[in-house]
C-alpha cells in the first residue's frame, strides 16, 4: 500500500514527497477495564491536492485515525509524518472540521468565528485576520452573513462557516470527519458540490472521513477502504473519474456495489481486483 495509484491530478507535480505519510499505524483506547484496538497497522499516503477518503463501516476507526493525524491521539505502533516531520501534537497546519456545526461559539459573529483561530494561533494580526476571514467567507458564499450570529444560520450555512474557518488557516491538510452527516439529503448533496467547487478553486489537500460509499465516490479522488473493527486497510481505489454528475450512472452504481463487496465480503483474495472490475485497485489482504 505504499506507492500511490496513477491518475491523481496535481500530486504528480509534487510526487517526491507526500503531504501525509501514515505508516503501520495501530491505535488503541485504554480504559480501566480493557484495551480497545481501533485500527491495526494502517498505512496510506496523501499527496498534495488529493481528496483522500477514509471509508469503512461504523466503528472501524476512521474518526480515531483522523484524530491521530490531527495529533490528539498518539499511535501505539507505527508513525505519522506531515511534510516529513513526525506528528506529536495538534498544530495549525492540520485543521479538523467535525460533524457538529454547533461547535461555532454562539456569542461570536460569523466573521469573528472565522477570525478566532487565526488570532488565537497568532497566525495573523487583527486587520489581516479580518481580511482573510472575509475572503474565505466570500468563497463559501457567505460574505453577506459576516455580521450574523450562528443561531440565525441554517445547517448548511453553519457547515460553510466551519469550512471557511478551516480554510482561512490555510492548513497543510484539511481534515473532515463526516462533515455533512447531520444535514438533510439535499443540503448534503449541495455541500458536496460546493466542496468540489471550492477544491477546484483552492486545490487544498483533503482527508475526508465518511461511511457513505456514494459520498466517498463523489468527494474523493482516492479512497482507502477499511475493514470492520479493528480497522485494517482492505484496498485503495482510484475514484478520480467520478463526480456528482456520475450519480445514478451505471458505472457509478457498479463501482458502489464493488466497493460494498470489498468492504464486507471477506472472501475476496489478493489478486482478484480484476474480477471486481477495478483496473486500478490495490487489495491489501
Ligand atoms: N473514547 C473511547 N474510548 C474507548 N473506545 C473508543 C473511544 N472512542 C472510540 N472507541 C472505539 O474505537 C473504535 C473506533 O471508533 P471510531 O469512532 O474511530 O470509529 P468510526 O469508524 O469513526 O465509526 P463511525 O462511522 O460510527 O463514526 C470503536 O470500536 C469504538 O468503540
Ligand atoms: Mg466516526
Amino acid at each position: 500500500m505504499t506507492a500511490p495509484l496513477p491518475g491523481h491530478t496535481v500530486s504528480t507535480l509534487n510526487a517526491l514527497q507526500p503531504v501525509l505519510q501514515v505508516q503501520n499505524v495501530s491505535l488503541e483506547y485504554r480504559t480501566a477495564q480493557r484495551v480497545v484496538r481501533a485500527t491495526h497497522e494502517v498505512s496510506f499516503e496523501v499527496d498534495r491536492s488529493d481528496r483522500f477518503v477514509l471509508l469503512g463501516p461504523s466503528g472501524c476507526g476512521k474518526s480515531t485515525l483522523l484524530k491521530a493525524v490531527a495529533g490528539f491521539i498518539q499511535p501505539v505502533a507505527g508513525s505519522i509524518q506531515l511534510d516529513g516531520n513526525p506528528v506529536h501534537e495538534p498544530g495549525p497546519d492540520r485543521i479538523v472540521v467535525f460533524q457538529e456545526f454547533d461547535q461555532l461559539p454562539p456569542w461570536k459573529t460569523v466573521k469573528q468565528n472565522v477570525m478566532f483561530p487565526l488570532l488565537a494561533s497568532r497566525t495573523l494580526k487583527r486587520k489581516e485576520a479580518e481580511e482573510r476571514a472575509l475572503h474565505y467567507l466570500d468563497k463559501v458564499g457567505l460574505a453577506a452573513f459576516a455580521e450574523a450570529y450562528p443561531h440565525t444560520l441554517s445547517g448548511g450555512m453553519k457547515a460553510r462557516v466551519a469550512i471557511a474557518r478551516a480554510l482561512a488557516m490555510q492548513p497543510k491538510i484539511l481534515l473532515m470527519d463526516e462533515p455533512f452527516a447531520a444535514l438533510d439529503a439535499l443540503t448534503r448533496r449541495k455541500m458536496q458540490e460546493e466542496l468540489l467547487e471550492l477544491w477546484e478553486e483552492v486545490r487544498f489537500t483533503l482527508l475526508f472521513v465518511t461511511h457513505s460509499i456514494e459520498e466517498a465516490l463523489v468527494v474523493g479522488n482516492r479512497i482507502l477502504l477499511l475493514s470492520p473493527h479493528p480497522g485494517r486497510v482492505r484496498a485503495e481505489i482510484n475514484s478520480q473519474r467520478f463526480d456528482l454528475h456520475s450519480l445514478g450512472g451505471i458505472d457509478f452504481q457498479h463501482s458502489a456495489q464493488r466497493i460494498h463487496r470489498l468492504l464486507f465480503d471477506q472472501d475476496i483474495a489478493v489478486g482478484s481486483a480484476d474480477d471486481l472490475g477495478f483496473a486500478d485497485v490495490r487489495i491489501a489482504y
